[in-house]
């Protein structure tokens, strides 16, 4: 079977790295790929973003099976062209994505289906949400309802912030479109865990879990990244709560897309906040989470395509989920001044000796090919994977991976892995 996935970033170096992996596969295609990528995929002579376009290349190549990495796509309805042409795309149509698209439909969602989250209020008006924030007078989180590449939500510590952060968004406009409605919320205190769950729309089925660390520096401090690391499983994930969450997170989210009419054939992700194994969906997203798919996909055994087919296809049940107990750790090396502005076409060396290990796998986000020589090209730029025997063995292992990659204004966190050893 031939394959195309539709991404850049080190989720789509990993996903197509499981992909290499199947016996079922003759040919993989990525677009628009990256340096890593398109030394196993072949490239798409088609515009990233014309899904049109896309669906007509994937019938005429033979594309048995199309992975959407990003929520863009997604969202713009790349699953309902594909579908159009009766070919078989893992990924939620239009609507279904608007439980990442929009996070005023994804808060009435949960409130709907009685799914937990922090309590919440919607806005289209600057001056009434100021007015709220007067009266409510407590930490609050202000969020743009759209998209906005991780960006659109500020944690504020103080009124003068989340009064800000609402000027920021609805008169500055800093995220477009995306915040012309906003929501205010309570602000929830405790760990994070991310539920990466496939669901063929019939049933939902849990991956291994992953914690990320979306601050820019160690100790969870500085701007909110897409995410600086993970590992998988996460600790804090108990039996008892992920039992919690089966039940009062994925089994009522199931109930909402088919009561929806939702054609949701892919992956949502919950973003958890648990405390003493209470837990509030922090957000939702219609897509693998990056990085946390370069800390969960090298543990899977499973056939990766066999596993994405049956999802799309409506035959998850057939499937059994089979992984390594092994811990994996994934530390980002990011450009010099990311989230912010940061420069590109550094050349990077080290990658090769890197590899040496065979525990180590490291995934490209941002790189590409000038001259013939390997250089950045965007703010997250590698992904550094290790499998151990256990979690500290993991992290050892990265970190020397790490250190044998240079490229110049290079920035790590050194604190990857560390909270699940506590
Ligand atoms: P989101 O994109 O909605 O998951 O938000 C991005 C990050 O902001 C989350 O991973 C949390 O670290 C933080 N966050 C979002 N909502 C809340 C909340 N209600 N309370 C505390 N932190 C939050
Ligand atoms: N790592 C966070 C995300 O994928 O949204």
């Amino acid at each position: 079977m031939n394959v195309l996935i539709i991404g850049s970033g080190g989720r789509e170096h990993a996903i197509a790295y499981k992909v290499k992996k199947s016996i079922r596969v003759k040919k993989i295609f990525c677009t628009p790929g990256n340096a890593g990528i398109l030394n196993i995929c072949e490239p798409v002579p088609v515009p990233a973003d014309d899904y049109s376009a896309l669906a007509k290349f994937a019938e005429e190549n033979n594309i048995g099976l199309t992975i959407v990495g990003p929520e863009v796509p997604l969202c713009a309805g790349i699953v309902n062209e594909f579908h159009n042409r009766n070919l078989q795309i893992f990924g939620p149509d239009k609507k279904g994505a608007q439980l990442e698209g929009s996070k005023v439909f994804a808060k009435r969602f949960m409130q709907k289906y009685g799914i937990p989250t922090a309590n919440f209020k919607c806005f289209d008006n600057q001056k009434k949400a100021l007015d709220y924030i007067n009266e409510k007078n407590i930490p609050l989180v202000v969020k743009a309802d759209g998209l906005a590449a991780g960006k659109g939500v500020i944690v504020c510590k103080s009124n003068e912030e989340a009064k800000q952060a609402v000027k920021l968004i609805m008169e500055d406009k800093t995220f477009g479109d995306a915040g012309r409605q906003l929501l205010i919320e309570d602000m929830l205190y405790g760990e994070e865990a991310s539920i990466l769950a496939l669901t063929d729309g019939k049933i939902i089925v849990p991956l291994e879990t992953s914690q990320d660390h979306k601050a820019a520096y160690d100790g969870d401090r500085g701007p909110n990244t897409g995410g600086m690391g993970a590992y998988s499983p996460a600790p804090v994930v108990t039996p008892g709560v992920m039992e919690k969450i089966n039940r009062k997170v994925l089994k009522p989210a199931l109930d909402g897309l088919k009561a929806e009419g939702m054609d949701f054939h892919g992956v949502l992700y919950a973003g958890l906040m648990i405390q003493d194994a209470k837990i509030n969906v922090l957000e939702f997203n219609v897509r693998f989470g990056d990085p946390e798919t370069q800390a969960v996909l090298p543990r899977l055994k499973t056939d990766f395509v066999d596993l994405c087919l049956a999802t799309a296809t409506g035959k998850l049940s057939s499937i059994e989920l089979k992984w390594d107990n092994r811990p994996a750790v994934c530390v980002v090396m990011a450009s010099g001044g990311y989230p912010g502005k940061y420069h590109k076409h550094l050349q990077i060396t080290g990658i090769e000796d890197a590899e040496k290990n065979k525990d180590v796998i490291i995934f490209h986000s941002g790189t590409d090919l000038r001259h013939g020589e390997l250089v950045t090209n965007g703010g997250r730029v590698l992904g550094v994977t290790a499998l151990g025997d256990n979690l500290s063995d993991a992290i050892e292992t990265a970190y020397q991976a790490v250190e044998k990659i240079h490229f110049d204004q290079m920035h790590f966190r050194w604190d990857i892995g560390a909270k699940a050893l506590n």
